[in-house]
């Protein structure tokens, strides 16, 4: 075992919890509470390796700290704008993420939502849960039909992809996307998939349009109250991917004005908190960032995430490095 102090911010799962304690001097975040800036400086200046999550802001003034001890940031999950990586390179840590393990995870979360915001199935269960369903009838709770609809994926990465092949072969649906990645001649044929270049063009013509890119400066607010007015009035936005690439009050607005019909969405500009004009909203689904939350998926996180540790403990090479 190496006398390498390793801090996680947060629990982590149990059994790769267990495997770190074999191969460090581990510090866990008993009561799993995120910690606060002065918490993470102090981490930074006292352990050799910070285990951090989505939920610890990493931000020029918490890397810049002085007597910082960290020479690597291994982060749990594949996103990773809760780190300034200029910052994190300045300051001489590394930084490492999970990606590839949650492409299904989140991919399934995807099309939950949009199963759920278009067959109104918050709305119905919220009704029945309340005591207040009448029984069957012919008009009742109609919802759209997702099968041979249109589906604009915005970022054709990992999950992007795996998101077009759900929809593609489990439901028919016709699929465009806006991306820099442009998939191979082969993969777009099979996937029925058109690339566009104009995100306002294929918005027009969405159903359905699901955000799978990463933040960044460059994304942020890509779905504003301009892109938002491109969309039909009967279209759906489904977020899984962050926050930041939506604009929540312009999406709300468009929601509570009926510019667009319904949104499912998994994460938040400010999580926890979510803008308060979408909770009492019927037509929009709201999960609580459960992308890549099974088991499984949790698992293979923490075991990818340790991968890197012990990389970085045995001086190899650092197999998922962002920085
Ligand atoms: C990810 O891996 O990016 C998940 O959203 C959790 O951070």
């Amino acid at each position: 075992m190496s006398s390498m102090r390793v801090r996680l911010t947060r629990r982590w799962p149990e059994v790769v919890e267990d495997r770190l304690r074999g191969l460090c001097d581990l510090a866990i975040n008993a009561d799993d509470r995120p910690l606060t800036r002065d918490q993470l400086i102090a981490a930074l200046q006292e352990n050799d390796v910070l285990g951090a999550t989505v939920t610890d802001r990493l931000d020029t003034a918490v890397l810049s700290a002085p007597n910082r001890r960290c020479r690597l940031i291994a982060s749990f999950g594949v996103g990773y704008n809760h780190i300034d990586t200029e910052a994190a390179r300045a300051a001489g840590i590394a930084v490492t993420n999970t990606p590839g393990v949650l492409t299904d995870a989140t991919a399934d979360i995807a099309i939950t939502l949009m199963l759920m915001a278009a067959r109104r199935a918050g709305e119905g269960e919220r009704l029945l849960r309340a005591g207040q369903w009448p029984g069957w009838s012919p008009n009742s709770l109609l919802g759209t039909q997702v099968t041979g609809k249109t589906l604009g994926i915005i970022g054709m990465g990992r999950i992007g992809q795996a998101t077009a092949r759900r929809a593609a072969f489990g439901f028919g649906m016709k699929i465009f996307y806006f991306s820099r990645t442009r998939l191979d001649l082969l993969e777009e044929s099979v996937l029925g998939a058109t690339h566009v270049k104009d995100l306002k063009a294929m918005l027009g013509h969405c159903d359905f349009v699901s955000m799978h890119c990463p933040a960044s400066p460059a994304t942020r607010h890509l779905l504003n109250a301009e892109t938002l007015a491109a969309l039909p009035p009967h279209a759906f936005v489904i977020n899984t991917a962050r926050g930041d690439v939506i604009d929540e009050a312009a999406l709300a607005e468009a929601l509570a004005s009926g510019r667009i019909a319904g949104a499912g969405l998994d994460v938040y500009e400010r999580e926890p908190i979510v803008h308060e004009a979408l909770l009492p909203m019927e037509n929009v689904v709201l999960l609580p960032h459960l992308g890549s939350g099974s088991q499984e998926t949790r698992e293979a996180m923490g075991h990818c995430a340790v991968d890197n540790i012990e990389a970085f403990i045995k001086g190899t090479v650092l197999p998922n490095r962002v920085v």
